[in-house]
């Protein structure tokens, strides 16, 4: 098992840096594979959850993260007390693992769970809604052009209750994305909470349609 957790199918390794309040967050990323590299949606969500952990207070909190990459996110949550799901593809779950490992052990009131997340498949089984229920979905530029689109839209459908507040940075590149937006409007009441013109990067806060309408 530990062998899995290991990042060695990567042959160009690099180290990114973030400072969390007084703690430097190191992740190993590679440029060979998409969500081995940390993307800069991340760092702004993570910025916005330490400087709104009051507002958005992750203490105690089921919180799972879509696409995560690195799992800058993910370590952040953690480290500001929330209890983590970590996912993404297969490919990059030993990067993560390691990643999240490295800068979460002793740190953390929850040790964070990395597991597999295919956007849209056997949702029902892997996480049943009865047994997993998410304070908060959390998501850093999960929308590009990829052809999943259609499966990520159903996952935030399926993992958002009528309680959950998802929070999604996302950075605009083509046509597909602002019209991802658009569709994601027509379940979700959507919030922007920033706006980043130099980056390209918007985050929002969404909820559920018609469940639930309260701003609390
Ligand atoms: C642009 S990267 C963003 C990574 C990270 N959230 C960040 O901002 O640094 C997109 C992420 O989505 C994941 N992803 C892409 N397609 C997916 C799918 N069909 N199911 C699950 N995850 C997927 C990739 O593996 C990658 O980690």
């Amino acid at each position: 098992m530990s062998r899995r957790f290991q990042p060695k199918f990567f042959s160009s390794e690099t180290w990114e840096g973030y400072n969390f309040s007084d703690l430097k967050i190191r992740l190993k990323e590679s440029t060979e594979v998409y969500g081995a590299v940390l993307w800069p949606s991340a760092m702004v969500l993570c910025h916005f959850l330490e400087t709104n952990r009051d507002k958005y207070n992750l203490v105690d909190k089921n919180v799972i993260e879509l696409g995560a990459g690195t799992g800058l996110v993910t370590i952040v949550s953690s480290l500001l007390g929330a209890k983590v799901t970590s996912t993404d593809l297969p490919d990059v779950l030993g990067n993560l693992q390691y990643n999240v490992t490295h800068n979460t052990k002793g740190r953390c009131k929850y040790t964070p769970l990395v597991t597999e997340l295919m956007w849209g498949q056997n949702l029902d089984q892997r996480f049943p809604r009865a047994s997993h229920c998410f304070d908060y979905i959390l998501a850093a530029d999960v929308v590009y052009h990829h052809p999943y689109l259609e499966e990520l839209m159903d996952t935030f459908d399926y993992l958002c209750q009528e309680n959950t507040q998802i929070l999604w940075a996302m950075r605009f590149r083509l046509d597909p994305e602002n019209s991802f937006v658009d569709r994601f409007q027509k379940r979700f009441h959507l919030e922007e909470l920033y706006d980043l013109p130099s980056l390209n990067i918007k985050l929002f806060r969404a909820w559920r349609r018609c469940k639930w309408t309260s701003d609390s």
